[in-house]
Order: structure tokens, then C-alpha cells, then sequence
């Protein structure tokens, strides 16, 4: 089912665990985030950056891939297409397109532009039915062109964007995109709390799930983190195991530079990591 983030993510929040948004860059990306979701019976978030969406040939290309891989694999579990940390203007575009959720992310504008366009994506998808992400402060590190410092979120900023009737929230609390710095002092779980008593209880977004230790995954979840975004750790165990098959020879042997056998090392791998976040995040059996 292609569905909003909306229903999904209220009754993860409602029961205590999280829906993962695993970010897409491909076709093998697709399939594989699709076929583990039905597998283990879980509720999915594809994440679409405007620079994936670019590279896939569009906002267009990309839903009617998904929705002929979703019609193709009979997928039943509920699956949201997610626009992730979108402009003022690709929000637009990703709504036309057909996306079932819509982040804006107008975390480097100056506040009042912020709030005011929120405010009207929110009209704009609500009367289409679909769901809306916002940002304060800023995730630090980059995703995709789209760079933050990793400022905390400010509370009264965040109560007043979360007000405007946006669906889930995303706040600085310390997360970075990709891989983490061994000095990294850990999710900022005092503003979190804060966050999560001025945001009325809405579903917050985890930015940065790459590298995340599980315990802190737990307690971001008790305290109302519903969806938690990964998206470097795929990339990393695709390249890994890729890098292994060329490295062992194998590309060279039978048909082994066939791209069905070249890239299926890497889909496996990171076809793994999906079921381990999905396990750790505990929406296994939720759809
Ligand atoms: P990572 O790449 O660190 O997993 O973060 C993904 C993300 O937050 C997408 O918005």
C-alpha cells in the first residue's frame, strides 16, 4: 500500500517503536527496501533527497518505479515516498509528482520564512492527504549537498513549527549525517526531552540513524522519536561487499561482470542492514 507517514508513524508512536526511512538511489535500492519490508511485515518510509530523485531521472521516475516495483512484488505493507529535506520549490514539485510525504526543510532560512512556508506546504499537502516533515535546527554533517552544523534545535522555534500542524517534527539533538566521529559526545537526550514537551506530542524524526548505538536508539524511541532515518549505513556495507567481490576476483570469472551478478553482493548486504534496523527499531510484524 502506498500510503502518507501519517497513520503509520501515530501508531508507532502510540506503541512505542519507530518506522525507518531508508533512503533510495536506485532501482536495486528500491527492490531491496520493497522485498525486506514485505518480508519481515514491516511499515517503510523511502526516503527520496532531491539529489537521488535528480540522478533517478526525476520525482516522476521515481514514483512510477515504486509503484510498479510495489504492484510488481504485490507489497502489502504500508509504504510512504518521502520527500527528504526538500526545498520550498521541490516540495512542490515532489507533491505534483504524486509523493505520499513531504519533508521541507527550511532549517537554514530565517525563522519567520521557515514558519510561513511550512505553514503552506502543510495546507498544500493536507488537503491531498499527505504527510509533512519539518526541521529546526540543523542535522550536522552532509546529506547529499545539503549541509548543517549541527546546531540545536531552539524550543520556542520548535513549538511554533510543530503548531503549524506538521505531521512529525525533526529536530537537532546532536545527530549528524553519516558515519559518526569517534569523538562524537552522543544524542543530546535533556533537549530531546524539551523537545518532545513543547511539540505536543506529535511523532519526532531521527535524523542521522547511521551508526546509532542501539541504546540510545531505545531511549530516543521512549521518548517519542517515531521515524528514524538511515541511509550511509547501506551504502557503506553495498560498497564494502562490492569491493570484496572485485577484490576475490570474481567480476573476472563466468559472467561475473554481468551487473545482475556484480551488484548483487552489495544489494544482499545492504538488504541486511534494512532487517537489522528494522529489528533494532522494532517495527518487525507492525504493518
Ligand atoms: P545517515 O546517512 O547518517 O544514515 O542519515 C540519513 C538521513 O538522516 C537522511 O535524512
Amino acid at each position: 500500500m502506498l500510503v502518507s507517514a501519517r497513520e503509520m508513524l501515530l501508531k508507532a508512536h502510540k506503541e512505542g517503536y519507530a518506522v525507518a526511512q531508508i533512503n533510495i538511489n536506485n532501482l536495486e535500492w528500491t527492490k531491496l527496501v520493497l522485498q525486506v519490508s514485505e518480508e519481515l511485515k514491516s511499515p517503510v518510509i523511502l526516503g527520496v533527497s532531491e539529489g537521488a530523485a535528480k540522478y533517478m531521472g526525476g520525482f516522476r521516475t521515481v514514483m512510477a518505479m515504486v509503484r510498479e516495483l510495489h504492484d510488481h512484488f504485490n507489497i502489502t505493507v504500508p509504504v510512504a515516498v518521502h520527500l527528504d529535506h526538500g526545498t520550498y520549490e521541490g516540495a512542490k514539485a515532489a507533491l505534483a509528482a504524486g509523493f505520499t510525504s513531504i519533508m521541507f526543510d527550511g532549517s537554514s532560512l530565517p525563522f519567520d520564512e521557515n514558519l510561513a512556508k511550512t505553514k503552506e506546504i502543510v495546507e498544500l499537502c493536507h488537503s491531498k492527504g499527505v504527510s509533512v516533515e519539518a526541521e529546526v535546527g540543523s542535522i550536522g554533517g552532509e546529506e547529499d549537498g545539503v549541509v548543517g552544523t549541527g546546531e540545536l534545535a531552539d524550543l520556542e522555534e520548535s513549538r511554533q513549527i510543530a503548531a503549524t500542524g506538521v505531521d512529525m517534527f525533526a529536530a537537532g539533538i546532536g545527530n549528524i549525517h553519516g558515519p559518526y566521529p569517534e569523538n562524537w559526545k552522543g544524542l543530546d537526550f535533556d533537549v530531546l526531552r524539551d523537545i518532545q514537551r513543547v511539540t505536543g506530542g506529535i511523532p519526532l524524526v531521527l535524523h542521522g540513524g547511521t551508526g546509532i548505538p542501539g541504546d540510545m536508539i531505545q531511549e530516543a524511541i521512549s521518548l517519542g522519536v517515531s521515524k528514524i532515518n538511515v541511509n550511509t549505513e547501506l551504502q557503506l556495507a553495498f560498497a564494502a561487499a562490492t569491493r570484496k567481490y572485485i577484490e576475490e576476483g570474481k567480476d573476472l570469472k563466468s559472467k561475473g561482470y554481468d551487473p545482475r551478478k556484480l551488484l548483487k553482493p552489495g544489494t544482499e548486504a545492504a538488504a541486511q542492514v534494512v532487517r537489522d534496523k528494522f529489528t533494532l527499531f522494532g517495527s518487525v510484524n507492525k504493518a
